[in-house]
C-alpha cells in the first residue's frame, strides 16, 4: 500500500516537473536539469534524515553533496567506519546502485543503516540527483 502510494508520488513527481523542481529549490538551492533528476529529489526524502547536501554538514551521515565518483570515506570531518574506509570503493553509478539497493551487502561492517531502494527507476531517479548536484 506504501510501496503503491510512494510510486504514484514518484510518476506524479515526474509529471510535474516544474513543481518537485520548486520544491527542490526552496530545499536545498539545487536547480534539476532535467525531470529525472527532479523526481530524484523524491526518493532523495528516505535519505535526508541521514545525509545532508550542504557541504560545510555532516549530520548523522556524511553530507553527500558531490559525492558522485567521490572515493568512500574520504570526507575528512566524518567518522567512517573501519570496513568502509578499508573499502576502496569509488561512488560510481554501479556502486551507487548496489548501495542504495543493499548497502549492508555491499559493505558489511557499514554503520549505515539497512537501505533497500530496489526499483530500477527509482534508483536511476536517485542517482541522477546526486550526480547532478554538484
Ligand atoms: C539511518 C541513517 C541513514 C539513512 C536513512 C541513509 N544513510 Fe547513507 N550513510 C549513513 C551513515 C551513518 C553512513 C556512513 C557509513 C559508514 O561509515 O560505514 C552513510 C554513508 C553513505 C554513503 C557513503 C558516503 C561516503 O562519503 O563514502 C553513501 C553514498 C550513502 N550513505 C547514500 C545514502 C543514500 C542514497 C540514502 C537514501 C537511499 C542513504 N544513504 C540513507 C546513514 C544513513
Amino acid at each position: 500500500m506504501i510501496k503503491k502510494t510512494m510510486a504514484a508520488l514518484f510518476a506524479l513527481g515526474a509529471l510535474t516537473f516544474a513543481n518537485t523542481e520548486a520544491q527542490a529549490e526552496e530545499m536545498f538551492g539545487y536547480k534539476a536539469p532535467n525531470s529525472k533528476a527532479a523526481a530524484g529529489v523524491q526518493v532523495f526524502h528516505r535519505c535526508k534524515k541521514c545525509h545532508s547536501m550542504d557541504p560545510a554538514k555532516n549530520t548523522f551521515g556524511p553530507n553527500l553533496r558531490g559525492v558522485y565518483m567521490r572515493k568512500a570515506a574520504s570526507l575528512p570531518r566524518f567518522e567512517y567506519s573501519e570496513d568502509l574506509k578499508k573499502s576502496d570503493i569509488v561512488w560510481d553509478e554501479d556502486f551507487l546502485r548496489a548501495w542504495v539497493e543493499g548497502n549492508t551487502l555491499v559493505v558489511s561492517g557499514t554503520r549505515m543503516r539497512h537501505v533497500q531502494i530496489t526499483d530500477p527507476a527509482e534508483q536511476d531517479y536517485l542517482i541522477e540527483f546526486l550526480k547532478t548536484f554538484k
